[in-house]
């Protein structure tokens, strides 16, 4: 009997490990993506040999993660609950799609995540695990053990000489999740709704107040609705967000604060740090405000509160989500050009957008004089409009009679 581990290197998932080879008596096989967390990857390559792991997968899957997730994601604006980028939700189908995957290359019959039994991602990850293999058997040690605090995690982990990282002896302070979207934090201090965040918790962007005087602009080009270049300079995926990330955190831009419903049920205090996402999200909208018929515009706009819920709560695999995909990308074959913003003190502007594709057409936009469109015909059109409003408001005035 074997398990594949999504293994993060951290305390929990290395008690996690170690509780697996102990309690299911299996062997442990341990899978850890790199999605542009920022963390090194190679002590959790040390952390599961000395705990007898043969088979290590560590992977870089930065470019697929933003490639065939998160750009796909953006082609739709998506937002949850007016605010959240998603962050943390679109980076775990990829995980549990790798997982699957090695569990079948290694013939595991089982997996295992460190997510706890109250939280989003749990569902996320089962979901997507029995989407893609119907047979699996998931494993959530946070649902099974009686390790339900701080002390008894350390204390199992100190007598299986578990190595605890040096000064994380206490509780971290945060719950925290990071790739190259977002890193969000959760609990502690920010389970008080009305409390706000230290300064020193956020890791991504500077606060606004000490962002430089001068602002930065940004030209981000777009080619069949995916950001393709910064500044003049083509760039993969996962370098272009890194690269957004950079000039946006430096600006202060990408802090958010909110109260979020869980799939579960309760509501939960995020803060996420989004920087070069909250970037994205303007340029893309501005690209498509010149480049979208307006009827395709107010259609994807009106759809996208349910992709966003499906992705929150955990079903990139569904056909419903996968219909909602194939229409946002059949939008997406003119959104092409270039989008220039302003970055300032935490505020991010458009000032310019221009496309070949554009919709947007001087002619009968002017003020001024113009020979394409006739006034006259807005007398007709306006009167057809009004014809219902004039029928309702006669049928009022004869009932008030
Ligand atoms: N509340 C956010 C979400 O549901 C972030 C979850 C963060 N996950 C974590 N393991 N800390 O998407
Ligand atoms: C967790 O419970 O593991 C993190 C929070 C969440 O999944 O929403």
């Amino acid at each position: 009997k074997k398990v594949v581990l999504a293994y993060s290197g951290g305390l929990d998932t290395s008690v996690i490990l170690r509780w697996l080879q102990d309690h299911y008596r299996c062997e442990v096989v341990t899978f850890t993506a790199d999605l542009g967390q920022g963390e090194e990857l190679e002590p959790a390559r040390a952390k599961a040999e000395m705990m007898g792991v043969k088979q290590i997968f560590i992977e870089d899957l930065q470019e697929e993660f933003v490639r065939d997730f998160v750009f796909p994601m953006f082609r739709a604006n998506t937002l949850y609950e007016g605010s959240y980028l998603l962050g943390t939700s679109i980076a775990r189908p990829l995980i549990a799609k790798r997982l699957i995957e090695i569990a079948q290359l290694v013939g595991a019959d089982a997996v295992a995540h460190g997510a706890t039994g109250k939280g989003n991602d749990q569902v996320r990850f089962e979901l997507s695990c029995y989407a893609l293999n119907p047979h699996i058997k998931v494993i959530a040690p946070w649902r099974e053990w009686d390790l339900d605090s701080r002390e008894k995690l350390i204390e199992y982990a100190e007598a299986r000489q578990i190595p605890i990282p040096r000064g994380k002896r206490g509780e971290p302070p945060y719950s925290t999740d990071a790739n190259l979207l977002h890193i969000s934090y959760e609990g502690k201090a920010l389970e008080d709704p009305w409390v706000e965040p230290d300064e020193e918790m956020f890791t991504r962007t500077v606060s606004p107040e000490l962002a430089p005087d001068k602002p930065t602009y940004v030209e981000i080009g777009f080619e069949r609705g995916d950001a393709v270049s910064v500044d003049g300079e083509r760039l993969s995926p996962a370098q272009l967000l890194r690269r957004l990330n950079d000039l946006a955190g430096a600006n202060g831009v990408g802090r958010l604060d909110l109260v979020e419903n869980r799939f579960v049920g309760m509501k939960s205090r995020g803060v996420y740090e989004t920087p070069g996402g909250t970037v994205l999200l303007a340029a893309h909208r501005a690209i498509e405000s010149i480049t979208l018929d307006r009827g395709a515009a107010h259609l994807k706009d009106e759809l996208m509160p349910r992709y966003a819920e499906l992705i929150y709560n955990g079903f990139w695999f569904a056909p419903e989500r996968e219909m909602l995909q194939a229409l946002i990308d059949r939008s997406q074959e003119n959104v092409t050009g270039t989008v220039r913003l302003k970055l300032y003190k935490g505020s991010v502007q458009v000032v310019g957008r221009k496309s070949p594709c554009t919709l947007y057409s001087h002619a009968f936009a002017t003020f001024e004089k113009d020979t394409v469109y006739n006034q006259r015909d807005a007398e007709g059109f306006i009167r057809l409009n009004a014809l219902r409003l004039r029928i309702g408001a006669l049928a009022k005035e004869l009932a008030e009679k």
